[in-house]
């Protein structure tokens, strides 16, 4: 396999750090994956093996770590709504010990930017000695996981260098986009021929730099309610859940703040003690269903006396919203919503003068159980 990766893709170039230069890229990293997996029509070109192989299956899972389990939540929504093949994510180190109860025809996908995690390997190899089909999506071709599953497919997002992981992510719910919109056209699934996966990835990109335009914004706003702040949280409903936990991920990764990602309405139910005046509450708002409740628990935090920063879709923004979203699908909005909370996590690390691509405690990848 042969990837195309530009000789400068792994220096630093102008950027003060990598992982700036790396959120920079993904609308790069978009584009390069619609050529690389759809045709002109948009039709995704998969091995057919794999899409065979999972289109046979009764029940897939997904094992991943870190930064991958959250893509792995999100693309476990992506798959049920194209496919409707019931979907499980696991943390790899969980369930290499205690094995999930298998389905009739299970599939196992392994995330991996690195594609050399432990955690996941013991689960790969148990898989493989029970005969599971396994495949691993990774963003080294040539990685331990990738040659040891039956099949593997390329995240094409280029090195990424910075610890905290920001284009893989993108990189790795667009591929199970892709391999959805696929094994559920197979499948003759009308919601799967309806999604018009080329046309959002490039809308996708476009609200990617328009997230980018707003980097003044976010840095002012990280400066006033993040840098001088404890704790923090990221709220959100629907599939800005795991993009919550994501964003809030990200956050304590780089800055050191401690900060917990929660659907928002769980919040009331033991956590809202915790919001004391000034507490920062960075609000996810992407989903059309649950809007009004949404913007109904951003109401309970204020009066608790939060501080509360809003990122919302466009169709869904109030006048008083601090970030708005190009519209875009639910399911891809991910895509774009993270990409915010990438911004803040970094100039929140970069003005508080940390080292924002290697925090401290930290590995790349983690080659120990
Ligand atoms: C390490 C990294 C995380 C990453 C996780 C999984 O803990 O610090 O950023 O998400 O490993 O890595 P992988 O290479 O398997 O995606």
């Amino acid at each position: 396999y042969q990837v195309n990766i530009d000789p400068n893709a792994a220096s630093k170039g102008t950027y003060e750090f990598y992982m700036l230069k790396e959120i920079c890229e993904q609308p790069t990293v978009l584009h390069h994956l619609a050529q690389t997996y759809l045709d002109q029509a948009g039709t995704p070109q998969v091995d057919p093996k794999i899409t065979t192989g999972l289109s046979r299956a009764d029940r897939i899972y997904i094992f991943a770590a870190g930064t991958s389990y959250h893509a792995g939540l999100v693309g476990k929504e992506i798959i049920e709504e194209l496919t409707e093949i019931p979907t499980e994510v696991a943390f790899a180190s969980e369930a290499g010990y205690h094995f999930p109860i298998l389905s009739q025809h299970p599939f196992f996908i392994f995330l991996s930017q690195s594609g050399e995690t432990a955690d996941s390997r013991v689960v790969l190899q148990e898989a493989i000695k029970r005969k599971i089909p396994c495949l691993t999506l990774t963003n080294v071709p040539n990685s331990t996981l990738a040659r040891e599953a039956n099949y593997a497919m390329s995240l094409e997002a280029g090195p990424e260098i910075a610890v905290a992981s920001t284009k893989a992510y993108i990189a790795q719910i667009t591929v199970e986009a892709i391999l959805a919109k696929a094994v559920g056209e197979k499948l003759a699934k009308k919601r799967a021929k309806d999604f018009l996966l080329k046309e959002n990835l490039a809308l996708a990109a476009e609200g990617i730099e328009q997230v980018l335009s707003t980097q003044d914004k976010i840095a002012q706003l990280a400066q006033k309610y993040l840098v001088s702040s404890r704790n923090a949280f990221y709220i959100g409903r629907g599939i800005d859940y795991p993009v919550a936990l994501e964003a809030a991920l990200k956050l304590k990764e780089v800055s050191y703040i401690q900060t917990e990602g929660f659907a928002a309405a769980e919040l009331k139910h033991g956590t809202i003690s915790l919001i004391e005046p000034g507490t920062p509450v960075i609000a996810l708002i992407n989903d059309p269903l649950t809007a009004d409740l949404m913007r109904g628990n951003i109401q309970e935090v204020i009066a608790r006396g939060a501080k509360v920063i809003t990122i919302a879709s466009q169709s869904l923004a109030k006048a008083n919203d601090d970030i708005v979203l190009t519209n875009l699908n639910y399911y891809l909005s991910p895509l774009i919503s993270v990409v915010a909370a990438q911004l803040f996590a970094y100039y929140t690390s970069k003005i508080k003068g940390l080292d924002v691509d290697k925090p401290r405690n930290l590995a790349k990848s983690v080659t120990v159980e």
